[in-house]
C-alpha cells in the first residue's frame, strides 16, 4: 500500500472507532501530564521483553540496541500524544509493522507489548483524577481509541509484508525447483546429442549404418527434450475440457498403445462391456491414464502385475491402476500429487499434479494409496453420461 492508501485505511478505521477532533483535543491535553512517566513506562516494556526469549531474540544488539530502541519508543509514544494524525504519523505506524516482519518479530509479542503500555497509560491518568471524574472516562475512551488504531495499523502492515515476503520466498522456491527440475532433464538428453554430434563430425570415415545410427539418437533424444517443454507448457496452461461422452475403455487402450508395457509385466485388463461411456474430454482423460501407466510401468523395473480395472459405482465410473512395484513411502503418499514433486530419480513431477488438474477439470478426482514394497492403486473417478451435475465435481482426495 502506498501513503495515500495507508492514510486513507487509517481515516476509515478512525470513522470505525468515532475518532473526533475532540479525541485528539482530550489526548493532547493529557501529553504533560503523561510525559514524566515514560521514561518508566519504557523501562517496564523493555524488562517485560527480556522475560520471553522468543521476543528477545530479535533483539541481536544487546544492550546498545535496547537502549536505542526506548529511544525510539518515547518518540513513537510522544508523537501519539501529540495531536497530530496526519499521513506522515500514519505512514510512522505502518513502518512499524513492516520493521516488525523484517527483523523475525512474532505480531503477538506487540499485541501483548501494546496492551501493557495501554495498562500502564492507564494506571497514570487514574493516579492523576479521581476515578469518577468525565475527564478521566474521556481521556480514556479516547487513549483507547487511539491505541486501538496504532495497532490496527501496525498489525495491517506486518501482515502485508508478511505475505508479500511469504509469496516472494514461495515464488523463488518454486522457480529454483523448477529451474532445478528442467535442467536436470534436459541436459541429460542434450548431452546424448552433443555426443552424437560430436561422432559424426569428427569421426574418421564413420559407416552409413553408425551414422544412421547417431542421427536416430539423436532424433530420440531431441524428442525426449521437447517432451519436457510440452509437459511444463501443458501443466501452465492446461485447456477447457470439451466434455463429451467417450469410451473409457477405448481411451485406456490408446494410453496403452503409447505406453506399452515390456513383457516382464503380465498386464490384466477388466473393462466390463455393460460399462456407460464416461463424460469428459477424452483426450485429456488419456494424458491422464498415460501418466498413470507410465508411472506404473517405471515402478515395477524388474517386473510384475499391472491391473487396470473399471467399474460402475454410486453413478460414476471408477478405474483403478494397480502396480505390484516399490511402493510410495507413508511419509510422501501425500505430498505426490504436489506439482514438482517426484520421487523418481528423474522426471519433473508433474505427472500426477498433472492428471489431478486435468480430473478436476473434467468433475473427476484422483485417489492414491500405496504400501511399501508391495505395490500403489491409483483411483481415476470420472462422470458417466448421465452425470451429477458439473457445478458438483467429485473431490480429489489425495491421501
Ligand atoms: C507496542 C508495541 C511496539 C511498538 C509501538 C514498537 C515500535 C517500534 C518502532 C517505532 C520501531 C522503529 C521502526 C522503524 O524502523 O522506523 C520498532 C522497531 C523495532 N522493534 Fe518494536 N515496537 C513494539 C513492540 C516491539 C516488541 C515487543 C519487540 C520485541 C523485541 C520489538 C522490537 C523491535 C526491534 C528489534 C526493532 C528494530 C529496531 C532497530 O532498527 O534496531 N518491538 N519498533
Amino acid at each position: 500500500m502506498n501513503i495515500d492508501e495507508v492514510y486513507r485505511r487509517y481515516q476509515e478505521l478512525q470513522a470505525w472507532v468515532g475518532w473526533t477532533g475532540e479525541d485528539a483535543r482530550s489526548v493532547a491535553a493529557t501529553s504533560g501530564l503523561l510525559a514524566p512517566h515514560l521514561s518508566t513506562l519504557v523501562d517496564d516494556f523493555y524488562e517485560e521483553i527480556q522475560r520471553h526469549p522468543n521476543a528477545l531474540k530479535v533483539i541481536t544488539g544487546g544492550q546498545t540496541q535496547i537502549e536505542r530502541l526506548k529511544g525510539t519508543l518515547i518518540v513513537w509514544l510522544r508523537e501519539l500524544l501529540g495531536g497530530c494524525y496526519d499521513p506522515n504519523y500514519v505512514s510512522r505506524r505502518w513502518q512499524v509493522g513492516w520493521r516488525h516482519v523484517e527483523i523475525g518479530l512474532e505480531q503477538v509479542y506487540t499485541n501483548v507489548a501494546l496492551s501493557r503500555l495501554r495498562l500502564g497509560l492507564m494506571r497514570c491518568l487514574h493516579e492523576h483524577w479521581p476515578s469518577d471524574s468525565d475527564e478521566l472516562q474521556t481521556t480514556v475512551r479516547s487513549l483507547n481509541k487511539l491505541l486501538d488504531l496504532d495497532l490496527a495499523i501496525i498489525e495491517d502492515a506486518y501482515q502485508e509484508e508478511y505475505a508479500l515476503r511469504l509469496q516472494r520466498s514461495e515464488r523463488m522456491a518454486t522457480i529454483g525447483q523448477v529451474a532445478g527440475g528442467v535442467a536436470h532433464e534436459l541436459r541429460n538428453p542434450l548431452n546424448v546429442v552433443k555426443t552424437s554430434v560430436y561422432y559424426l563430425l569428427n569421426a574418421r570415415m564413420p559407416t552409413a549404418e553408425k551414422q544412421v545410427e547417431h542421427l536416430h539418437r539423436i532424433e530420440k533424444h531431441v524428442v525426449l527434450a521437447d517432451g519436457v517443454i510440452t509437459a511444463l507448457s501443458n501443466f501452465a496452461k492446461l485447456p477447457v475440457p470439451n466434455r463429451t461422452p467417450f469410451s473409457l475403455e477405448a481411451c485406456v487402450r490408446e494410453a496403452l498403445d503409447a505406453n506399452p508395457v515390456p513383457d516382464t509385466i503380465e498386464l490384466l485388463f477388466d473393462f466390463p462391456p455393460s460399462l456407460p461411456p464416461a463424460l469428459g474430454d477424452g483426450e485429456q482423460i488419456r494424458i491422464v491414464f498415460a501418466n498413470l501407466l507410465r508411472n506404473a510401468r517405471e515402478a515395477m523395473p524388474q517386473g510384475g502385475r499391472l491391473t487396470v480395472a473399471a467399474r460402475e459405482t454410486n453413478g460414476l465410473l471408477e478405474t483403478t491402476v494397480v502396480d505390484t512395484g516399490v511402493g510410495i513411502p507413508a511419509e510422501q503418499l501425500h505430498r505426490i500429487m504436489e506439482p514438482l514433486y517426484s520421487t523418481k530419480a528423474r522426471g519433473l513431477g508433474l505427472g500426477l499434479s498433472i492428471a489431478r488438474a486435468i480430473l478436476e477439470k473434467n468433475g473427476g478426482s484422483l485417489r492414491a494409496a500405496s504400501e511399501w514394497e508391495k505395490g500403489s492403486t491409483f483411483t481415476v473417478l470420472l462422470q458417466t453420461e448421465s452425470p451429477t451435475p458439473v457445478s458438483s465435481p467429485v473431490r480429489s482426495i489425495s491421501p
